[in-house]
This record gives C-alpha cells, sequence and structure tokens, in this order.
C-alpha cells in the first residue's frame, strides 16, 4: 500500500507479501536526451518512439525547441512519448531568447553546451537549485580550448553557465579528468563544428550512445582500440563539417531504470519479475553484471521483444528481457572503475548489498558526490535509518549484511534516484516506510510507483 501524506509529496510504503508481473520501463533516459539532440541538428523531420517521459527529458525537448527545433508530442502514456522534431538543421538554429532550463538534468546542461559552443549566438543555461550545484568546469576548459566563451558562477565553477559560441571550433585532442559520458559527448558534438579530427580519451570506458547514434546518422566515429568488451581506455575520433542525416529512432527500455526491479526481485524473499526489451549495451550493462556477480538468479533472454517485432533501436543498441528471481546474495567488492562503469546504479546496488552475506566494498566513489545530490552522504543516511550498517570513509563505502531492514523515515534529498533506492527498501522492510519528496522519482521514471503498486498486487 503506498498513501501519499497530506498535503506532501511524501509515500509511506508497507512491505509486499510477494512481488509478481512486468514492470513497464521508461525509454533510456541518455538514449531519449541525445535522440532529441541530435533531431535539433539533423535537417529534417524524425520520429522518435517510446522516449522516456520523465522531467530530465523534457527540459531537453524545451531546450531544443528554444532553439529552433519544432517539437511535437505526439502519443504520450504517463511514462513514455512519441515525439516528431522537425529541424532547420545545425545552421538554421537560432539564439534563445529566453534562459534555457535544464531543470534537473546535468545531461541536458552538458550536452546542450557542446551542441552551443558551436552555434554563433549566445545562450544562458540554468535549472534547479540541485542542478545549480551541479560541476561545469569539466566542460568549460575542453570547449574554450575549442575556441568558444564559456562563463559560471563561483569563478566558472557552477551554473549558471553562459556559452557565446562560435560558428567554427578548433579540434581538440582531450583526455577527460573524470570518467563522464556527459563531458566526452560534449566534446565529440562541438567537434561536429570543429575544422579537423576532434580526440577524446578516457580513462576508463564510459557510456557510448553518442558514438553510436552519431554513426547511426552518418557520422564516421572512430574508435581506438576499434572493438573491446567494455571498460578500459579508449579514444573516440571525428571529423567536424559533416552534416546528420535526419533518422527515426526507438528507444531501449532503460537499463537503469531496470535495476531497481532487478534488486527487489533479487532481495525479496517471493519474487519473480520480467523486464521487457531492456538496453544492454556494454558500457550500461554493469550493475546487471555485479547482480550476477552477487548470485542475484537473472536470466537473460537476447534481442528481447522490441527486436523481435521487428522494431531494433536504430542505433544498434542490443536488447534483452530480463526475469529476476528471489535470491540469496554475496557481498562484492568494486573499485573506482567497476563504480565508474555503473555510476547510476551504485545507489540501488548499496541496497543490494544490505541483504548480501559479508562486506561489500564501493571504493573510489567520489563522482557520486556530484550528482543530483551528494549521493553518499544521502544513501549512507537512508539506509543507516532503515537500520543497515554502511560505513563511509572518505570516497569509500562499506555495507555488511545481511540485515534486516526496519521501516523509518528516509531522505530523498530531492533526488529521483533515491527515492526509488528507498521505496525497493520498503519492500522488504518491517513496517511502515516513509518517502519524503517521493515525487523526485518523475525526474527520470513517472510512473515507478504505480507499477510498484501493480507488482505486489
Ligand atoms: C549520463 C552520464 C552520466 C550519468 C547520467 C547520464 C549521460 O553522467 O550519471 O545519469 O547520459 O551521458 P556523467 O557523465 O557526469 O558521469
Amino acid at each position: 500500500m503506498t498513501t501519499p501524506l497530506a498535503g506532501e509529496p511524501s509515500r509511506s510504503l508497507l512491505p509486499a507479501a510477494r512481488l509478481r508481473g512486468e514492470p513497464r520501463l521508461p525509454g533510456d533516459k541518455s538514449v531519449s536526451h541525445r535522440a532529441l539532440i541530435l533531431a535539433a541538428l539533423a535537417e529534417g523531420d524524425c520520429l522518435i518512439s517510446g522516449a522516456g517521459d520523465g522531467r530530465d527529458v523534457q527540459a531537453t525537448a524545451g531546450i531544443i525547441a528554444a532553439l529552433g527545433a519544432t517539437v511535437e508530442r505526439i502519443r504520450e502514456d504517463g511514462l513514455n512519448i512519441d515525439y516528431r522534431v522537425a529541424s532547420p538543421g545545425a545552421d538554421g538554429l537560432h539564439e534563445p531568447e529566453g534562459v534555457l532550463d535544464c531543470r534537473n538534468s546535468g545531461t541536458s546542461l552538458r550536452l546542450c553546451s557542446g551542441v552551443l559552443a558551436g552555434l554563433p549566438f549566445f545562450a544562458v543555461l540554468d535549472g534547479d537549485v540541485s542542478l545549480r550545484s551541479r560541476p561545469v568546469a569539466r566542460i568549460i576548459e575542453p570547449l574554450r580550448s575549442m575556441g568558444a566563451a564559456l562563463y559560471a558562477r563561483r569563478s566558472d565553477t557552477l551554473p549558471p553557465l553562459v556559452v557565446m559560441g562560435r560558428p567554427r571550433l578548433r579540434a581538440i585532442d582531450f583526455t577527460t579528468r573524470v570518467p563522464s559520458a556527459q563531458v566526452k559527448s560534449a566534446i565529440l558534438l562541438a567537434g561536429l563544428r570543429a575544422e579537423g579530427s576532434t580526440t577524446v580519451r578516457e580513462a576508463v570506458a564510459t557510456r557510448d550512445h553518442t558514438e553510436r547514434m552519431l554513426r547511426a546518422r552518418g557520422i564516421e566515429v572512430r574508435r581506438e582500440p576499434e572493438t573491446s568488451s567494455g571498460g578500459g581506455p579508449v579514444a573516440w575520433t571525428l571529423d567536424g563539417g559533416a552534416r546528420l542525416r535526419p533518422v527515426d529512432e526507438r528507444v531501449p527500455a532503460d537499463p537503469s531504470a531496470a535495476a531497481f526491479w532487478l534488486v527487489a526481485g533479487a532481495i525479496h524473499p517471493d519474487a519473480e519479475l520480467t523486464l521487457r526489451a531492456v538496453g544492454v549495451n556494454p558500457t550500461r550493462r554493469a550493475a546487471i553484471d555485479f547482480l550476477i556477480r552477487m548470485g542475484a538468479r537473472i536470466e537473460e533472454t537476447p534481442e528481447g521483444e522490441t527486436a523481435a517485432a521487428g522494431v531494433p533501436s536504430n542505433a544498434g543498441e542490443p536488447l534483452a528481457d530480463l526475469k529476476v528471481r528471489s535470491s540469496e546474495l554475496q557481498a562484492i567488492d568494486l573499485g573506482p572503475d567497476e563504480v565508474a562503469s555503473a555510476i547510476d546504479e551504485i545507489p540501488i546496488l548499496c541496497l543490494a548489498a544490505t541483504q548480501a552475506r559479508g562486506k561489500t566494498a564501493i571504493r573510489g566513489a567520489g563522482e557520486l558526490r556530484n550528482k543530483e545530490s551528494d549521493r553518499i552522504a544521502g544513501i549512507a543516511n537512508g539506509l543507516r535509518a532503515l537500520g543497515a550498517r554502511v560505513a563511509v570513509d572518505g570516497d569509500d563505502i562499506t555495507i555488511e549484511g545481511p540485515t534486516q531492514l526496519v521501516g523509518s523515515a528516509t531522505q530523498t534529498l530531492d533526488d529521483h534516484r533515491l527515492a526509488m533506492t528507498f521505496a525497493v527498501a520498503g519492500l522488504i522492510a518491517s513496517g511502515s516506510t516513509s518517502i519524503d519528496r517521493a515525487d523526485s522519482a518523475a525526474v527520470s521514471y513517472p510512473s515507478f510507483f504505480t507499477e510498484l503498486e501493480r507488482l505486489r498486487a
């Protein structure tokens, strides 16, 4: 049972006797943002089917509309949306009249900065209180060295961010300081407007949706080494000046949203859940593999329903159906590179660790402090409130399990991934678990609480 508290966007949950069914998943947030942005850069019309209709992706839709693309919401169901985008192409976009509102979305902020760096006008990117605490020096530095002028609050470290773009940028060869797909993507998007070849090098391979989707739109993006099974250092190069073709996109189901149900199914004593057509790109599937390493009973059927129905993602994203059953979990040890590969799933993996036998160590997780909230503090405080044994030492988190969680009040810090993590905890905690600002789940997963209610029915 989930009841909104009077006058508050909070929820309280009682434990579930059993979990069964097929939760509907939002379209992948990362792919949805990119599909909209690339649609705005390509001259012509494209259809984006099954984009996630969370607030973050809506922010990007608003930004490309403010730049001159026509964005039509043609079918929506409260979770996902089909968009038709008609764009004059990058050269036909215009200066926005007002501030571009990224709301809570770091991806909108960083990726759109890369686009704006190569457009000859003035733009200001801003967002909510959380967004104003997200670091921007990491994009200002490379985009300035490409010739764009960027300024931000607090000595160029925090939004609002001003971008004065240039019609022609300089190509750069840049090594990212922190593993970040947003920074890599911003540079590659700016590289489309640069003279010469732009290269981004990363010590740990981050999600490669931008690269795949650019290739699907006719841009030659070179990878070094050419292939590898995820992980490891990688360099991406593209030549400036090429034009994108408009391409229809079918967005895969979001693996980061799926992770909440994979953990729910694994830690609940009477569960069987099926997730359809989940994106299992090698640069996104680390959390699935970590859960399997922990002993989660996850069955994977490659391809999945969407591909089988003959409408695969155009960006060549691999899909799979995933089935999870109640499991006996063991502790796991994750180093910094592994943390980087599952950066969005660490909060829900921490919950899994509270139910795993032994001491789970998550080392080098400092980047979690730069997300929608300080996720190290947020997850440690929330799980401790539920009775979990969590220790934090600098950037390292240690969790000892298994612990019977006890329902209590948890604080989401307005962070969607914390809200959903504590809600899943509430399915196994004794008594009532309350989640303040539970509504923040709608940033990435608008129907999350509806799905949760259906699964326990
Ligand atoms: C994203 C990259 C990651 C991730 C975010 C989405 C993307 O951020 O945490 O949710 O779509 O490129 P960083 O690049 O800051 O690691």
